[in-house]
């Protein structure tokens, strides 16, 4: 039997992804365009955005960015439009931006936590794949990568709004992988542990080296790169027969017990 020659290329291929002014995102978005993607960075914060498509731009590939609220339906349907006829069609969807969504149950604010928490990082999710289902629809290998957590694992205190948001992400990708079977469109999603990016630049250094040297098996927090390699393996043409997974980019830190 001889090999069908699968593509591991995105050369050509149209990505949008949430919240690429930073981190994850960012390493994502770049990590896509150097691959040859055609990627619409998107994020609430356009500022930061503009310098990573300006690196991207400056460097050969292609890029454009985009002001997007993922908290905000209405801009969801626009900006999605506006990207997929910029350039002509959506391939892949990677919904990454997420916000720190902490404090204990009993907090005075605890509501605002959780209609922040929730609204970004589980209803946006929702909201985006909605609004790109009929472009992924026209795709020969649509994909869609959700940025959940080990949060969604496992389980931190007084972190409930986020953990809920990210185990809820991890329902809905085995949903989706389920009801898009007949369309050949994949849904997986990553659940990174310690990452270095924005969302973590608060913790001081020796707290995530004690951390890392308790429960990470490697002993480190990652770089957002190394993740995005992960994001990019599940957006292969190549990756067709994956669906459903939710795949840590851990460090070793689910799998350790002692
Ligand atoms: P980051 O703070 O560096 O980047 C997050 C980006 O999302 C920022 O550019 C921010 O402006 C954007 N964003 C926030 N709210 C937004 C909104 N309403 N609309 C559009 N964009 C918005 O953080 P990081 O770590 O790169 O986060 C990426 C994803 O990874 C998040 O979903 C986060 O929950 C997840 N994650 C992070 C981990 C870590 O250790 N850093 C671990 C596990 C998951």
């Amino acid at each position: 039997m001889s090999l069908t020659k699968l593509s591991r290329s995105i050369e050509g291929k149209v990505a949008l992804v949430t919240g690429a002014a930073s981190g994850m995102g960012q390493a994502t978005a770049e990590l896509f365009a150097e691959q040859g993607a055609k990627v619409a960075l998107t994020d609430v914060s356009i500022e930061a955005q503009e310098h990573v498509v300006e690196r991207i731009t400056s460097a050969g590939y292609v890029a454009r960015g985009w002001h997007l609220d993922v908290t905000d339906a209405s801009q969801i349907e626009a900006c999605v439009v506006e990207v997929a006829e910029h350039f002509g069609g959506l391939d892949i969807l990677v919904n990454n931006a997420g916000i720190g969504a902490g404090g204990p149950i009993d907090a005075d604010d605890y509501e605002a936590i959780w209609e922040r928490g929730i609204n970004t990082m589980l209803t946006a999710h929702v909201r985006m794949i909605r609004a790109a289902l009929p472009y992924l629809r026209q795709s020969d290998s649509a994909r869609i990568v959700n940025i959940a957590s080990t949060e969604g694992l496992g389980a931190t205190k007084r972190i409930s709004a986020y953990t809920t948001a990210k185990t809820g992400v991890i329902g809905l990708t085995r949903s989706l992988a389920v009801e898009f079977g007949t369309e050949g469109i994949t849904v997986n999603c990553i659940c990174p542990g310690p990452i270095r990016t924005g969302m973590t630049a608060n913790i001081d250094e020796a707290n995530k080296q004690e951390y890392a040297r308790r429960r990470v098996a490697l002993k480190r927090y990652a770089v957002p790169e190394e993740v995005a390699h992960m994001t990019l393996s599940l957006v292969l043409p190549a990756a067709s027969f994956v669906t459903g997974v939710a795949l840590p980019v851990d460090g070793g830190l689910t799998i350790k017990n002692a």
